[in-house]
């Protein structure tokens, strides 16, 4: 499938690494929360992205290609392809979410969704500092919210892990969790722990090309689960016994100690 050419319509700073770009869509776009589309930004790279809104996504700054966005303004053009990915499958009727940094953009979308067909949410969510925190009315709207920052500038100090210490785990429905692959591995492992691993979804950012299956940079061991087709959502208990959180792939299929 080739880009299709989108027009920005708007850019809000969310934080000084994070800005969300709303697209001109029109009738083309029709995602789901946790699914993401492969943009590409001319002259430079494609890359995957979360839809955050109907037809935003939310991107922080850490590269190439994302910088390359941060200069982008409402009039200018990214060319887009997808909704791809499975997308968080929403089960029972009152969910825990956990995010971590940007993880929020496909958590707060789906807090929404779930929110206005009636489901219970509570929402964790943790940010390196207060000037990081973002989406924070999103999920309070959409129920109990509760933040920590790295360096307790806001809200709670520590990591998200340390909130879920005083959360009963086995009383959701469901559990689902986005962000850094170390803090969703520690959350995992937390899961595990309580038994609770299989009533839980996770969504891995990795590192993808083709978006559709076919190259098979986004592999994971040992099962050669796809990320970009098979995921990028994963029940926890099928994340148990793969690599997730020991090691992920580079460009050039490198193996990287995560
Ligand atoms: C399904 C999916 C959905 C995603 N959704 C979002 C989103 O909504 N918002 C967002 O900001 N980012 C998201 N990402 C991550 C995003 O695609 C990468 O941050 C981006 O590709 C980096 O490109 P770059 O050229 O700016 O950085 P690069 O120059 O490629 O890399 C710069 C640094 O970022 C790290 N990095 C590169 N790719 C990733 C990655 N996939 N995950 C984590 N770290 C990475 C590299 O290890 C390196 O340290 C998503 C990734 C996937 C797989
Ligand atoms: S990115 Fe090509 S197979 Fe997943």
């Amino acid at each position: 499938m080739r880009p299709i050419s989108t027009l920005i319509t708007e850019v809000v700073d969310e934080t000084p690494t994070i800005k969300t770009f709303r697209l001109d869509t029109g009738r083309w776009l029709h995602g789901n929360p946790g699914q993401y589309l492969m943009v590409w930004v001319r002259g430079v790279d494609e890359v995957p992205m979360t839809l955050s809104y109907d037809n935003g996504i939310t991107v922080q700054k850490v590269g190439q290609a994302t910088e390359a966005m941060f200069r982008l303004k409402a009039g200018d053009t990214v060319g887009l392809r997808g909704p791809y990915g499975n997308g968080w499958e929403l089960v029972g009727d009152d969910i825990l979410l956990i995010s971590g940094g940007v993880g929020s953009a496909p958590i707060a979308p789906f807090a929404e969704k779930a929110a206005s067909i009636g489901v219970r949410v509570t929402t964790v969510a943790g940010y390196r500092t207060r000037d990081e925190v973002h989406f924070e009315k999103r999920y309070k709207k959409a129920g109990k919210t509760l933040i920590a920052t790295d360096d307790g500038s806001y809200g709670q100090k520590g990591f998200v892990t340390d909130l879920l210490k005083s959360i009963d785990l086995s009383m959701y429905t469901q559990i689902y969790c986005c962000g850094p692959e170390k803090m969703m591995a520690r959350v995992l492992g937390m899961l595990d722990a309580a038994k609770v691993a299989q009533k839980s979804q996770f969504s891995l950012q990795r590192y993808l090309k083709c978006g559709i299956g076919v190259c098979g940079s986004c592999c994971m061991d040992p099962d050669g689960l796809r990320v970009c087709r098979d995921g990028p959502v994963f029940r926890g208990d099928v994340l148990l016994k793969s690599e997730m959180g020991k090691y992920a792939r580079d460009a050039s299929g490198r193996r990287i100690n995560i």
